[in-house]
């Protein structure tokens, strides 16, 4: 068997408002009625989590100018996804929900409190995306000229989750007493102040929240250079990534798993799960008309810019100083932002022109699923099974429709094959995913 996440790859936000199945996204696109209905779909059948992408500003690095980012709703705008998983859990019972939180702008002791409280509110199914946010505009926004450099804030994540966690253990699993007798709510002795004193963060501590069911809910990462791997075989439950292609997702696996025996740990406690944006329908010719009417609809000058917008985005390079109809520029060591992307797009981009490039930037995932459910289902499996990977990260657009095709098409014929779980094992996220 093998798992399967959702990725809310905009965040709350706009999903869908001016496509066909969009329904009522342009009057919702801000509440919360849309994810309720696709949290209860997910759930009922059987998906580990849904992770919501985050991001702190309005990008501008693309032509120095907020313009394709506000005008297609693109990394902007985003209401905080911690307030949303609060709802969310409630409308649920077992579905993992992971809201992102920046490590280098989330004050550890807020965090820590977040974190925990969310867990309470939702019964132990809480979790935390842990980015260290790659835009320069996000650090301006925080009081900075000039955001940290890259390794630096993985340096100071890894501080940063230490502290966290030992602000989440600060009270012992038993020190709420509820004793009537003597009128006693918990026992201050079994509450420690724990005096942290790192190189960035100092926190005396005790969190002033107790630990929720999870105790340190589960900690999801995503970043793919040398220190976000490092990062995140020391500290996550599970990893995101966009490996392209068999071997790149085999070769990913095994190398996190190292780390994390070097780590100390099981490579058994971390799931890693590949990025894909299945398309399913009634029949294989379907399936492939609707892949390349997404694909045609994106060969245009205004998918260009958006194209370049991203990439700008993800790099903090401005993409329109370069010329479309040349190779792209060597940018090595120039990068503050996802060094991992760039080296996708050096190496996508060999023997390419920027605009060739750009243009098959279209969606992003590690291997392509094209067929109706059974194909997709089989071809599923087969991946899995060649890669020794964990599971799957779906991240299709999103509207009421899209969800449907996945949670009750694509799913059915998952478990009909033994793939997925048919039901939840357990109370709790954490013990959900490290079940298999
Ligand atoms: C599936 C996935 C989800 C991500 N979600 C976020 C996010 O919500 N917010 C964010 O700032 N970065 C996000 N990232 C970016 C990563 O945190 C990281 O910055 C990026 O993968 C580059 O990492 P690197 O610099 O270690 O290569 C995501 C990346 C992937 C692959």
């Amino acid at each position: 068997m093998f798992h399967l996440g959702w990725f809310v790859g905009s965040g709350f936000s706009v999903q869908s408002w001016n496509d066909t199945w969009s329904g009522v996204g342009r009057k919702e696109w801000m509440k919360a009625d849309l994810y309720i209905d696709m949290a209860r779909s997910l759930e009922r059948a059987g998906f580990d989590y849904m992770m919501f992408e985050d991001g702190l500003l309005v990008p501008d690095t693309y032509q120095g100018s907020m313009e394709h980012y506000l005008g297609k709703a693109m990394e902007t705008p985003r209401n905080d996804p911690t307030a949303l998983i609060g709802i969310l859990g409630r409308e649920t019972k077992h579905i993992g929900l992971i809201p992102t939180m920046s490590t280098s702008f989330y004050p550890p002791f807020m965090a820590a409190r977040m974190i925990a409280t969310l867990d309470h509110l939702c019964d132990g199914r809480a979790g935390a995306n842990l980015v260290t946010s790659s835009n320069h505009g996000a650090a301006m926004n925080f009081g900075l000229d000039q955001h940290y450099e890259h390794d630096l804030r993985y340096d100071m994540a890894g501080e940063w989750i230490e502290l966290v966690s030992q602000l989440l253990a600060s009270w012992e699993p038993d020190a709420v007493v509820f004793d009537d007798e003597k009128g006693v709510f918990a026992d201050y002795r079994k509450v420690h102040q724990i005096h942290f004193e790192g190189k960035y963060y100092k926190s005396r501590g005790p969190l002033n929240t107790p630990p929720g069911p999870q105790g340190k809910p589960v900690i999801c990462q995503a970043g793919g250079s040398g220190a976000g791997r490092k990062f995140a075989a020391a500290n996550a439950d599970t990893i995101v990534c966009v490996p392209l292609g068999l071997e790149a997702m085999k070769d990913y696996r095994d190398d996190i798993s190292r780390q994390m025996v070097e780590a100390g740990r099981d490579p058994k406690d971390c799931k890693v799960m590949y990025l894909v944006n299945p398309v399913v329908a009634d029949t294989e010719r379907a399936a492939r008309e609707i892949y390349d009417a997404r694909r045609a609809a994106r060969q245009s000058d205004d998918f260009l810019h958006q194209a370049f917008a991203t990439m700008s985005y993800f790099s903090g390079i401005d993409f329109s100083q370069f010329d479309p109809d040349e190779p792209m520029p060597d940018l090595t060591g120039k990068v503050n932002g996802h060094q991992s992307s760039m080296a996708r797009y050096a190496k996508d981009g060999e023997g390419k022109t920027l605009r060739e490039l750009a243009l098959g930037q279209d969606v992003v995932e590690s291997i392509e699923l094209v067929g109706t459910p059974e194909q997709v289902a089989e071809k599923m499996g087969e991946a899995m099974e060649y890669v020794g990977g964990d599971g799957f990260l779906l991240a299709n657009s999103i509207d009421r429709r899209s969800v449907a095709t996945i949670a009750d098409g694509l799913v059915p014929a998952l478990r009909r094959r033994g793939l997925v779980r048919s039901e939840y094992e357990f109370e709790h996220f954490k013990d959900n995913l490290l079940a298999f």
